[in-house]
């Protein structure tokens, strides 16, 4: 990747919002209660949502605090639809492809599972897994004897497109399963080649979108993956315990779920059931249905706001905060070379990533320390205790990167003198 100057960054974000065709961030900012209450950075914990999102989840309540749940949910059911085209549109696939979770990690145990990884048969994932999954994984492993194959990386740490061929040539069947951006740093996973590797050798591709739904432009067509999980809270800007997952209408049609639910399946008779056609056989009849009306808001949200341009915007803006932290003495960037996401790690002489996480918390500058036990396929490789994740989002304006870059400077400057 070419790594943008940080006074080209800066002109850059100055006028994206008067060139009309971007982010007019002011605008975010005014549709975000939150932005203008702290400096947050923490997109990729859980974003700031919009009053709109945040609306129309106390509206819901409200329903069935008048008419009760079920009354409620059937007054909603058309808008609770809509969520599914909603998302449908946003990844390039038809509504009766989406299932809705509530979180990543239940779409990715609930998917994972259905494809039944059998005794003998081999996983491969990405270094950048992430922990709740990767303990699903080595549990396989242990417990059912899947043979589980960490890819081999790039000098950047992305999956090694060549190893991953030589690996996928033995014409095992695999499972391959990536997480396209991790938690624990910015990096981009090359999804789309790693799809057509998986096309041509005819593995099963699973893609952990959580923190690149909302955040890249993604299609799973061009991704070429069969199944893809992300949750609502982070780049999506939807409310906390929201979710949603494509799979492919040919490989929900094979795939059943080890414990299907009465929201996908018929009991028919003393010992038979059937099960739906749609991908909504993997979800649970017990879900918040005010979270999904929040999520359906964010998901037409972020197409208005427009993608393309969106993704455009967070990664010129990351490019220019990682390169500005790397000009401040006594701050080192964590992220692998060419990682060119939104989402910034960062370590200060002197600190441990939770010491200056906290010594900006006390500015009101929400960033979070991301620990090795959150990702040991990477941190721990990289023999790295924890880095602090500084994460974007459209309502993050200059004032607020200022102040972050000051209370790094000022943080790296106590560091030094410890
Ligand atoms: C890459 C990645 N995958 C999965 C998850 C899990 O998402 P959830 O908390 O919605 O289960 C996270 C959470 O941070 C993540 O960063």
């Amino acid at each position: 990747m070419t790594s943008v100057p940080a006074a080209d960054a800066a002109r850059e974000i100055a006028v994206l919002p008067q060139d009309g065709s971007a982010i007019d961030v002011a605008r975010e900012r005014e549709l975000t209660r939150g932005a203008g209450l702290s400096h947050h950075f923490n997109a990729a914990g859980s974003a700031l949502p919009t009053t709109a999102v945040v609306s129309a989840v106390v509206a819901h309540l409200r329903l069935e605090e008048r008419v009760g749940g079920y009354e409620a949910a059937a007054q909603m059911k058309e808008d609770v639809e809509a969520v599914y085209r909603s998302a449908g549109t946003l990844l390039g696939c038809a509504a009766d492809e989406i299932a809705l979770f509530d979180s990543a990690s239940t779409g990715l145990r609930v998917l994972l599972d259905a494809l039944r990884p059998m005794p003998g048969s081999r996983i491969i994932a990405s270094r950048s897994t992430y922990v709740s999954h990767a303990l699903h994984l080595m549990t396989l492993q242990n417990e059912h004897d899947v043979d589980v194959v960490l890819a081999p990386v790039d000098d950047g740490r992305r999956v090694d497109l060549e190893a991953l061929e030589s690996l996928l040539a033995d014409g095992r069947p695999t499972i391959l399963t990536i997480a396209h951006v991790p938690t624990s740093s910015g990096l981009v996973e090359p999804v789309a080649a790693i799809g057509r590797l998986a096309r041509k050798y005819d593995a099963v591709y699973l893609l952990d979108a959580t923190q690149s739904v909302g955040h890249l432009d993604i299609d799973v067509a061009a991704i070429g993956c069969h199944v893809l999980v992300t949750t609502g809270r982070k780049f999506l800007r939807a409310p906390r315990g929201t979710a949603l997952a494509y799979v492919e209408r040919h490989c929900a049609a094979m795939l059943v779920p080890t414990a299907p639910d009465v929201r996908g399946s018929r009991w028919l008779g003393e010992r038979d059931w059937d099960v739906t056609a749609t991908a909504r056989r993997f979800e649970t009849w017990e879900a918040g249905i005010a979270g999904r009306l929040g999520l359906g808001v964010a998901l037409d949200e972020a197409q208005r706001r427009g993608i393309p341009e969106t993704a455009a915007w967070l990664t010129s803006t990351g490019a220019h905060v990682r390169e500005s932290l790397r000009g401040i003495p006594g701050v080192t960037i964590a992220d692998p070379e060419g990682a060119d996401s939104a989402i910034v790690t960062f370590l200060v002489d002197g600190l441990t990533a939770a010491q200056t996480a906290a010594r900006l918390a006390d500015r009101r500058i929400r960033v979070v320390s991301v620990p090795a036990t959150h990702g040991q396929w990477d941190l721990g490789d990289r023999a790295i205790t924890s880095v602090v994740r500084a994460s974007l989002h459209v309502y993050n304006d200059d004032g607020d990167i200022a102040k972050l870059l000051e209370g790094v400077a000022d943080a790296a400057r106590e560091g030094a003198r410890t």
